[in-house]
């Protein structure tokens, strides 16, 4: 008798036909679960044998794609200048991030904007979605809002009603009756979005699909579901602070990497448009803070950078940091020892980009170093006397043989650091001019500037 089941992972959704502690396909452990098999029937049989004619590239004609914008000024940048018509996008988040609150949102602006908008939401009640729609007001009440979780009923109504764009809240709550698997299964989330995305393309409808993400961050459901779709985006944040970061991982249709900033207020997500502005008022001028001159995709962001140093007697001392790399924090601090007689070996460390920012790219290292050597010899970065302390800037690349390198976009960088007008500056030799600059060569040389008293403990 044919085996009624497969074991699909949830993680690259590999099948196989026994249980398995390890998947053969990702090396993930415990990630196997039990799903019924799907009827062969259901395969689809589309194959023709009919050949068809290629096409020069150069002779085909370019996608008129006019995009959609939405009107909320973070969330178009972050999908590379708007909602392209027929793409699927996915948002990730955790529960109560706000990504309901912005799609709805979204949905409003564009509703407002003369737009067919349609509001699925297969996970909290219409009375619950009204009750959020009311805080954000009369452009979101607008939204048309079906409630069901049964995926034939909602492809019916997207087909009927053909909305411009629509709002899936959630893909793992939406059911698929054709399949056997409980709703939010690998093979549900799968079929889910493989729906959707038909209509999506066929009807040149874009779908907003909102996904769960699992408790280490990433996406919860296959990773197949990330290769379907045309974008992926992540909202994130820390829960007791507004802060609200939007980032693209994936887009067909954009850059990666753009960053919007959100605050969360009573009547819903208000984008924070001087993000630096509100780092650089808040930023700390005891020893240990420095601001951070970083590029988050194509804008330039000032950050600041905190970092903690505390004696201890353990064999091996912490190393934690949150918003940089742990490879680029090990890399700063070997380059500390080594080349700016600075060693930390019988210190713990603690490394923090203030309000959840991350920064990957190596710009941020000059930061890091003085932000480290500041609390190490407990002497403040900061320009000025009392109530006029000003945070100092840097940015710069650290080499491996405690040279300073430049790193892209210091123009940019330069020009965010003069708008706040700070007292002092401290970039790469050769990187430019802005008041207050202080050109180094080398990592020792810019700790030499940035805390000259201390000179006796940094060699050169
Ligand atoms: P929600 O959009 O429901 O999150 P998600 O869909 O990601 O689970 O947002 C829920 C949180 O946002 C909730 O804790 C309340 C807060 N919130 C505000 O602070 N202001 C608002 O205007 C709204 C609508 C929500
Ligand atoms: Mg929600």
């Amino acid at each position: 008798m044919a085996r009624t089941s497969v074991y699909v992972c949830s993680v690259c959704g590999r099948e196989t036909g026994s249980w398995m502690g390890q998947c053969s396909g990702c090396d993930e452990w415990g990630t196997l679960t039990e799903e019924p098999r799907r009827g062969r029937a259901r395969e689809s049989i589309s194959g023709s044998d009919v050949a068809a004619e290629p096409v020069p590239l150069g002779a085909v004609l370019p996608d008129e794609a006019a995009r959609v914008t939405v009107g909320i000024e973070e969330f178009d940048r972050v999908l590379g200048g708007g909602i392209v018509p027929g793409s699927v996008v996915l948002i990730g988040g955790s529960p109560g991030i706000g990504k309901s609150t912005l799609l709805n949102q979204a949905l409003g602006r564009l509703a407002a904007a003369g737009r067919r908008t349609l509001y699925v939401t297969a996970e909290e009640s219409a009375a619950q979605v009204r009750l959020r729609a009311e805080r954000l007001g009369p452009d979101a009440l607008r939204v048309p809002l079906l409630a069901q979780t049964d995926l034939d009923c909602v492809v019916a109504t997207l087909e009927r009603e053909a909305p411009d764009v629509c709002v899936i809240d959630s893909v793992q709550t939406l059911c698929a009756s054709s399949l056997a698997s409980c709703a939010g299964s690998v093979s549900q989330v799968r079929e889910v979005a493989a729906r959707i995305l038909r209509v999506a393309k066929a009807r040149r409808m874009a779908a907003l699909l909102v996904g769960h993400v699992t408790k280490d961050g990433s996406l919860a459901g296959p990773r197949v579901l990330e290769h379907m779709v045309d974008a992926v985006l992540q909202f994130e944040g820390e829960r007791e602070r507004t802060y609200r970061l939007l980032r693209a991982q994936k887009n067909r249709f954009g850059p990666t990497n753009e960053l919007g900033v959100f605050d969360m207020e009573e009547g819903g997500l208000v984008g924070v448009a001087d993000a630096s502005a509100r780092f650089v008022e808040g930023a700390a001028t005891s020893s240990g803070s420095c601001v951070c001159g970083a590029m988050e995709g194509s804008r330039p962001l000032l950050v600041e950078v905190q970092a903690l140093v505390a004696p201890t007697d353990a064999v091996s001392p912490k190393r934690v940091s949150q918003g940089v790399g742990g490879n680029r924090l090990n890399l700063i601090l070997a380059v500390l020892a080594r080349h700016a007689n600075l060693p930390l070996g019988r210190f713990d460390v603690f490394v923090n980009v203030v309000g959840g920012i991350e920064i990957d790219e190596p710009g941020a290292d000059l930061a890091v170093a003085l932000a480290l050597a500041s609390a190490a010899m407990d002497r403040p970065l900061s320009v000025g006397d009392g109530e006029a302390r000003r945070p100092l800037a840097a940015f710069g690349e650290v080499g491996l043989t405690g040279e300073l390198r430049l790193v892209a976009n210091m123009d940019r960088r330069l020009v965010e650091i003069a708008r706040f007008g700070l007292p002092m500056t401290i970039l790469p030799a050769g990187g430019g001019c802005v008041d207050g600059a202080e050109a180094c060569g080398s990592v020792a040389e810019a700790l030499r500037a940035a805390l000259p008293r201390s000179r006796e403990a940094v060699a050169g």
